[in-house]
């Protein structure tokens, strides 16, 4: 598949109005993107696992406009007005208005809600574009659809089946566009976005499922979210990955990465809990370090990020426990543990770990089976 392949053929756009309504959760990965080239293109593949519990839910309602002059749209987050979310959106439109050529026919209303707090410092915007991207996606199904009914012989179906592996990949490649890690939001389990050699059908343009075997041991895996630290950001991702352009360590970081995508291919498939651990954890201290060596440099942990790490290493050590950590950008820390342990891992969360949490919040999650339309 390249670029090309998601440009429609022109469609008649007979549909009047309707509206959609997905909900897409959030991802954490285990081998990290960090570092992007023009188009959101990552700079490295990454894997990640897909959540169940922090979802953003959107219903997407189109009625058709009289004229094409530009974008029309509005926002809502939990009934409110969000104008503020506009100009993201915007940006988004522009850049896949030329996959979707129906953007500019219809005026739009955007609604949507997080499970998880707004302020919790858990990023949005892999659910939220991932589930904008579908409700997109069944509008324009439901254009051609209505153009395949009407000029049945020439069809689009008939060149290029729009069945649900293409419906999903667009909507990948949608979602990327207007956040990277978004691709991998779509499908549940193991999802890999970007070009690797020894993981068939991966590619930079999208998220696949992982296609091959996985040991029991990651059916059901925990991540208990601790919530260290709901601010803003005071360095955005996308500031993040810019700086790796010139970064002194950014072509072995992507080589790393890409060592460490083969190397979890046989800790996925046997199992090996020791050896997960080491590669998770090291990529997210490689990610903070990768932040930490830039130009300018700058720090995203928080002391009790630092805290709650090395007690879960005394635990492990003391316990035997299969117990880990990983970061995205930020200073949240998911802790992931196995289905089996998940008892005795929230007793020791809720006894040493919530004093290090704000408002001693923290969301406990698990691995999640993807998007659903509702
Ligand atoms: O998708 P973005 O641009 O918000 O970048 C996400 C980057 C990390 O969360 C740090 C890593 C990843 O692969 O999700």
């Amino acid at each position: 598949m390249t670029e090309k392949d998601f440009i429609p053929k022109p469609y008649s756009n007979s549909l009047e109005s309707g509206s959609f309504t997905w909900s897409s959760p959030s991802n954490i990965a285990l081998v990290k993107y960090w570092g992007k080239k023009e188009h959101q293109i990552p700079e490295n593949p990454s894997i990640s696992f897909t959540l169940d519990n922090c979802k953003t839910t959107t219903n997407l309602t189109f009625s058709k406009k009289s004229n094409h002059d530009g974008f029309s749209f509005e926002v809502f987050l939990d009934g409110e007005q969000k104008d503020d979310f506009k100009p993201k959106i915007e940006t988004f439109f522009k850049r896949v208005e030329v996959y979707l050529p129906f953007l500019k026919d219809y005026h739009f209303t955007l609604e949507t809600s997080n499970t998880f707090p707004h302020s919790s410092g858990i990023a949005s915007s892999a659910s939220g574009m991932s589930a904008l991207a579908l409700c997109l996606m069944s509008i324009e199904k439901s254009i051609i659809e209505s153009d395949v009914t009407l000029n049945a012989p020439d069809s689009y179906r008939d060149e290029r089946p729009f069945n649900n592996d293409y419906f999903i990949q667009k909507a990948s490649f949608l979602a990327r566009l207007g956040s990277g890690s978004a691709c991998r939001s779509l499908e549940g389990g193991l999802v890999v976005w970007g070009k690797h050699d020894n993981i068939e059908g991966s590619s930079d343009l999208y998220g696949v499922k992982y296609p091959y075997e996985v040991h029991q041991n990651f059916k059901n895996y925990q991540d208990t979210i601790l919530l260290v630290d709901k601010g803003e950001k005071q360095v955005s991702s996308t500031v993040g990955h810019n700086l790796m352009h010139g970064h002194p360590f950014a072509q072995q970081r992507f080589e790393q990465a890409n060592k460490n995508l083969s190397d979890i291919i046989s800790i996925l498939k046997s199992g090996h809990l020791d050896k997960f651990i080491a590669l998770v954890e090291s990529e997210a201290l490689t990610l903070h370090a990768m932040m930490m060596t830039s130009q300018p440099y700058f720090i995203l942990m928080k002391p009790n990020t630092l805290e709650i790490i090395n007690k879960i290493w005394s635990y492990r050590k003391a316990s035997g426990s299969k117990i880990c950590f990983t970061l995205d950008a930020g200073a949240n820390v998911h802790v992931l543990y196995p289905e089996s342990e998940a008892p005795q891992v929230l007793e020791f969360i809720q006894n040493e770990l919530v004093a290090f949490c704000q408002n001693a919040q923290y969301i406990c999650d698990v691995i999640g089976l993807g998007a659903s339309k509702l």
